[in-house]
């Protein structure tokens, strides 16, 4: 099948275009490099062995989406562009709704003048808001609580809508919970810019020396040591629901929501001692107080993709932590590790930047 990814440079675009790559599929990549960086194309043909055609755009560019859609013969996209930072949203909410209730009613727009019946949308477990109950199911009440959690669940019921009034649509939206991790050769991974403000990239980059300590946002939450407990999936568990989304979507026509979870909760404390042995680097931290907006907990009843789409999570939280330090040492923070002499036997310069892939 021949398959558009806008947003397809970016962490969970990149290995998803690996997984449908290596199950044969003809891969398409759709970005405009606002939060990712051209050379993953190179990264990605130096891991599945195939030049996958690369459009620089914007998804709001319905024209040029169009072309696109027609030009490769595409017969499916799965949506991944968007802004994703909930903090930046609440600073500037007009961004996130232009980028992404505007760019997915572009893209619709594009598919029905080019013909393509078939969407599978990257939405998040966000849309839950506060839980009025755990494990959080697809019928549990949503509530957004911040622009981008509000921009998801406008596209989702626009998606909706939409299905009700084409029969021919098939649209499956895939509410991801905390996506974590690596492709386990360490060439892509998740590369936020600046501070992180997620867990797991901060614990990497404290384990890698280039942060002091972590600050652990709360300690008195009702959980099993008072941290946040969060439903943490790897990337390539995330990467081969999508396959398996697909698959569902040939057979079923209409509109769908999904949730990607392992089922599993983490806490925060449980994730730094988790890393720490993971990468043999001590990861100190500080509790300090509880971040606003933040929830106790949040975790799947991943249920429902077992039983309509055959798909379960199964990397564990060791792979989770082990393949986010692998980025880390090969991948995002070479160099500064290299800087302070600890990774040996790593050629130089940093990868993530460099024209040339090892
Ligand atoms: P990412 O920022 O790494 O990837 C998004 C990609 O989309 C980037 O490459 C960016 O350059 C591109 N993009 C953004 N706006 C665009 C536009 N207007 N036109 C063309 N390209 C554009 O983010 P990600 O973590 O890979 O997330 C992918 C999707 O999954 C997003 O929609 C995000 O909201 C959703 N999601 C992510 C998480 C998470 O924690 N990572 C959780 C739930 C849902
Ligand atoms: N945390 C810390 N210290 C940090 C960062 C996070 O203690 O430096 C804690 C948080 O308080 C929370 C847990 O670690 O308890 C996870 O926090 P993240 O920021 O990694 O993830 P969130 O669950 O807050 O949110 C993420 C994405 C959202 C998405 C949501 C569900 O950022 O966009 O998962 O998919 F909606």
């Amino acid at each position: 099948m021949n398959i558009l990814l806008t947003g397809g440079t970016g962490y969970i675009g990149s290995h998803t275009a690996v997984a449908l790559a290596e199950a044969g599929h003809h891969v398409v990549l759709f970005d405009n490099f606002c939060n990712s960086q051209p050379d993953v194309a190179q990264r990605l043909h130096t891991l599945t062995g195939q030049a996958l055609p690369l459009v620089e755009g914007d998804v709001r560019n319905t024209a040029l989406l169009t072309h696109t859609l027609q030009a490769h013969q595409i017969s499916a996209v799965i949506h991944f562009a968007g802004l994703k930072a909930v903090g930046e949203s609440v600073a500037q909410p007009l961004d996130y709704y232009a980028n992404n209730v505007q760019g997915s009613i572009s893209l619709l727009q594009a598919m029905q003048a080019a013909q393509v019946n078939t969407l599978v949308f990257s939405s998040s477990a966000t849309v839950y808001g506060e839980p009025h109950y755990l494990p959080l199911d697809e019928t549990h009440p949503t509530a957004a609580t911040n622009p981008y959690g509000r921009s998801k669940l406008h596209i989702e019921e626009i998606l909706r809508d939409a299905c009700a009034a084409d029969p021919a649509l098939r649209v499956l939206c895939l509410r991801y919970f905390n996506p974590v991790g690596a492709h386990a050769s360490g060439l892509i991974g998740d590369n936020p810019r600046g501070v992180p403000n997620n867990l797991m990239p901060y614990l990497s980059r404290v384990a890698a020396g280039e942060l002091p300590h972590v600050n652990v946002f709360g300690a008195d939450y009702p959980t099993i040591d008072g941290t946040g407990v969060r439903d943490y999936i790897h990337v390539a568990d995330l990467a081969s629901g999508h396959l398996a989304a697909l698959a569902h979507l040939a057979q079923r026509p209409g509109f769908d929501v999904i949730n990607l979870g392992t089922g599993q909760g983490y806490s925060v404390l449980q994730m730094i001692d988790a890393f720490a042995a993971a990468s043999g680097r001590p990861v100190p931290h500080r509790i300090v107080p509880r971040r606003a907006g933040d929830i106790a907990a949040c975790y799947a009843r991943p249920d429902k993709a077992a039983r309509l789409l055959g798909w379960q999570a199964t990397r564990t939280l060791q792979d989770m932590c082990r393949d986010t330090w692998h980025w880390q040492i090969r991948g995002a923070g070479h160099e500064q590790l290299e800087q302070l002499g600890s990774v040996p036997n790593l050629p130089p310069g940093n990868p993530q930047h460099s024209p040339h892939i090892p």
